[in-house]
């Protein structure tokens, strides 16, 4: 029996069989990635060594993630102590799960963004005008018991890579949320402190090669919905990020994480540090695969700027509301990425 392309329910099972891109994923004139305009030609994020960060040049760690933090919303850690083999094995695995066959995948297939795991397509086929080349398994991790026996049970060690994984990457967030509370002037545990029980999420996105990539997304430009974002991803590019308007190619450097600051960093920090836009594009030759952290708020927890970055006199006042990350969420995922960031509509109306 032959299946025609659009009953299939991901791009990874439409994209070896076509040599055109199908109507529903070519983006409008004015909303194309426009490749030749991109800044491929440097690595202009910066880069920071964490190697020193619990010895006598703390300060001056805490000083680059500052200047990080505030003029670029991205920056990229090295010596992060992360094991070379746990980086290895997740993205051995997550190329694995993807490689299964479609019968395989699809089990964990679903639409409902509320689900703890899931696998899906594009951003959200529930609200979205066009498709992204992307596919994608969504997975709650934190705490991992309550969540573990949800994920995928093949291949077989996804669930144990994926645990040891998480733990890892968590334990440098918990490092990297302390010097960023400090670099912001806050006591150490502030950041953490607000965040309620705190939250992981992690993506394991599957780009796979796009016959014309100067029509589609893998995602278009957005920002990060929650608190900071830990980004692996394979050697190929893929990742840009807008600077001082314009694109720049984010290339990837083995054993480094990519981080940058999330909307709800940029409430807590009262605008010092800002959630910055950015976004996935494909190529016709290479399969991709990047793994996001979300780290964020536990859904009960309640985000606002912090009183120390807030001054009448200084003519900084609160510029957000405070509001319940649940709330924050719901209204992310209803605006099928708009590059408006929905923190907008979390402002105080100016007076
Ligand atoms: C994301 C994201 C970038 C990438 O999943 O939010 O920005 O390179 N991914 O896949
Ligand atoms: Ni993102």
């Amino acid at each position: 029996m032959q299946t025609s392309a659009t009953s299939k329910l991901l791009v990874s099972d439409i994209a070896s069989s076509v040599d055109h891109v199908p109507s529903s994923y070519i983006r409008p004139i004015s909303d194309r990635p426009n490749l030749h305009d991109v800044d491929i030609s440097s690595n202009s994020i910066p880069l920071i060594d964490l190697q020193e960060l619990h010895g006598p040049k703390r300060a001056n760690i805490i000083y680059q993630l500052e200047h990080a933090c505030s003029s670029y919303g991205f920056f990229q850690i090295k010596n992060h102590g992360v094991p070379e083999k746990t980086i290895k094995r997740m993205m051995t695995v997550a190329r694995e799960f993807f490689r299964q066959p479609e019968s395989e995948r699809v089990k964990h297939y679903s639409a409902d963004t509320k689900k703890t795991t899931r696998l899906s397509t594009s951003f959200n086929v529930g609200s979205e005008k066009v498709s992204n080349w992307r596919d994608f398994l969504r997975l709650h991790c934190l705490p991992i018991e309550d969540f573990i026996n949800e994920w995928p049970s093949h291949p077989v060690s996804f669930r144990e890579i994926t645990a040891e994984y998480a733990t890892s990457i968590r334990a440098l967030v918990l490092i990297l949320l302390e010097a960023i509370s400090e670099s912001l002037g806050l006591e150490k545990d502030r950041v953490s402190n607000t965040l309620g029980k705190h939250g992981q999420h992690m993506a394991l996105n599957y780009y796979p090669p796009c016959p014309q990539p100067d029509l589609t997304f893998g995602l278009p430009g957005h920002k990060d919905p929650n608190l900071i974002t830990v980004l692996l991803q394979d050697e190929v590019s893929g990742l840009q990020v807008f600077k001082d308007g314009k694109w720049i190619a984010v290339h990837p450097i083995p054993n480094t994480f990519i981080v940058n600051i999330g909307d709800q960093m940029q409430v807590i920090s009262n605008d010092k540090y800002k959630s910055v836009l950015h976004r996935a594009v494909v190529n016709s030759d290479k399969e991709r695969i990047s793994i996001p952290t979300f780290y964020c708020p536990s859904f009960d927890a309640v985000v606002a700027p912090q009183q120390e970055l807030i001054s009448e006199e200084e003519d900084s006042p609160a510029i957000y509301r405070s509001f319940t990350y649940a709330e924050y969420y719901e209204k992310f995922w209803d605006r099928a990425l708009a590059t408006e960031s929905c923190i907008d509509s979390f402002k105080f109306p100016k007076t």
